[in-house]
């Protein structure tokens, strides 16, 4: 799936040490489908050259207003009319100073306060520069202007120091732009999630789990934050990364067992969409023991089962109304061997939540891609296989039509 199909995207590279990142952005933007024309300032020349740029993008760079080789000689205009984005990266302190004041001096700057389309900055410099008073002014200034600041972040940087104003990584500022364009159907709202498998413990080393990976979880997390809204990512035992951690619109609790999953998760229910995509185990085991279990001269042990909470239900049972409307509204997940929609439809009624969403498969767990079947008050409808990040749009879309 391309993200940024048919986007015409403007890259400008200022002066800085993070510039050496430019073209493995430039190729992942690529990659999603975007065109990219570049646009270098005097000083990222020194980091950086045209010729790699050209090469990656297949468009010529431009890196001065008084090129007489374009054929109205009007680049700053020209460039930012046709384009649906400016993206800077890296954005120079001296450069962010410039532009909040609307300072046009160059070809870069000029292009910015020509422009007609949204213009967005990953900034990349030294911590003491980042943390300086007048970076933090032009910072306030950009954002009281429209211009959405992307990071930066906190690391090792490249004078030696440790501390914010390192560029985000190429992936995580491409993940931005997509989350950018992404329609805000969720702006100010509230959304939980529940993701991944639980964990129960027998002993210290041993425990019984489920094949869940968590993609879709973490999936709707990701179309939640970029359709928007704050996001709470309650996440069972799984090595996914936290997508778009860096827009610090997501909070992610890790938890192991079902239990500690019920108690974080209605720790923070007081929210707008409750989505629980977890497969909890429904048993945990009733004495775990403190020691591991020995093999030596002992039969095979006999476990104890107990039943877990049931989180879906409890959070639909606690519901509250905002006027006409429930809060949270929930939304179940379901998969099954056998009758999708006859065990899917008995549970959104046994849970009485208003929608409850059937993995149809075939491979739900692992796999990147999966179809779905939606169950609400109007019926079902099917979502045919595509990405699970396409299928948490869809989804996204659909649920927040309901509240
Ligand atoms: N669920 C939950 N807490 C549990 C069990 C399930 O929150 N202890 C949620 C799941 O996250 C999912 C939905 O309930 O959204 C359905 O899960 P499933 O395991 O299919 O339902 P069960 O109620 O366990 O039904 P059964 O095992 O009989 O199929």
């Amino acid at each position: 799936m391309q993200s940024l199909l048919n986007k015409k995207i403007v890259l400008g590279i200022s002066g800085g040490i993070a510039a050496y990142k430019a073209p493995e952005l430039a190729r992942q933007l690529i990659q999603e489908g975007a065109s990219v024309q570049v646009v270098m300032t005097e000083a990222a020349q020194q980091f950086v050259t045209p010729v790699t740029m050209q090469a990656l993008t297949g468009n010529p760079v431009y890196t001065s207003q008084w090129d007489s080789s374009i054929a109205s000689n009007m680049a700053h205009i020209e460039l930012s009319r046709s384009a649906d984005a400016i993206l800077i990266a890296p954005a120079s302190a001296d450069l962010m100073a410039k532009l909040s004041l609307g300072l046009a001096d160059d070809l870069l700057s000029t292009l910015c306060l020509a422009r007609d389309c949204p213009l967005l900055l990953s900034p990349a410099m030294n911590k003491q520069m980042w943390e300086h008073a007048a970076t933090q002014r032009s910072a306030q200034r950009l954002n009281t202007d429209g211009v959405a600041i992307l990071g930066p972040a906190s690391g090792f940087q490249a004078c030696g120091e440790v501390g914010m104003g390192r560029m985000l990584e190429p992936v995580e500022i491409t993940e931005q732009v997509i989350a950018f364009f992404q329609k805000k159907s969720l702006a100010g709202k509230k959304v939980l999630i529940t993701a991944g498998p639980t964990f129960e413990a027998i002993d210290p080393v041993r425990g019984i789990t489920n094949h869940s990976s968590g993609k879709m979880g973490f999936a709707i997390a990701r179309a939640a934050v970029e359709a928007g809204a704050e996001v709470y990512l309650i996440a069972g035992p799984c090595d996914l990364e936290t997508p778009l951690e860096a827009t610090g619109k997501i909070t992610r609790i890790n938890v192991v067992s079902a239990k500690e999953m019920h108690a974080a998760t209605l720790a923070a229910a007081d929210c707008d969409v409750f989505f629980a995509v977890a497969a909890v185990a429904d048993w945990g085991i009733a004495k775990p023991a403190k020691e591991k279990i020995k093999r030596q001269g002992k039969a095979a042990p006999s476990i104890e089962f107990i039943a877990n909470p049931d989180i879906l239900l409890d959070v639909a049972k606690a519901v509250k109304m905002k006027g006409s409307k429930p809060y949270p509204y929930c939304v179940g997940f379901a998969a099954e061997s056998t009758d999708l929609e006859a065990h899917a439809s008995d549970k959104r009624q046994r849970k009485g939540i208003p929608m409850i969403v059937g993995n149809i498969g075939p491979d739900t767990f692992a796999s990147d891609f999966n179809q779905l079947l939606v169950i609400d008050e109007t019926g079902s409808k099917k979502i045919p296989q595509a990405e699970k990040l396409q299928l948490a749009r869809q989804l996204i879309g659909l649920v927040a039509k309901k509240i």
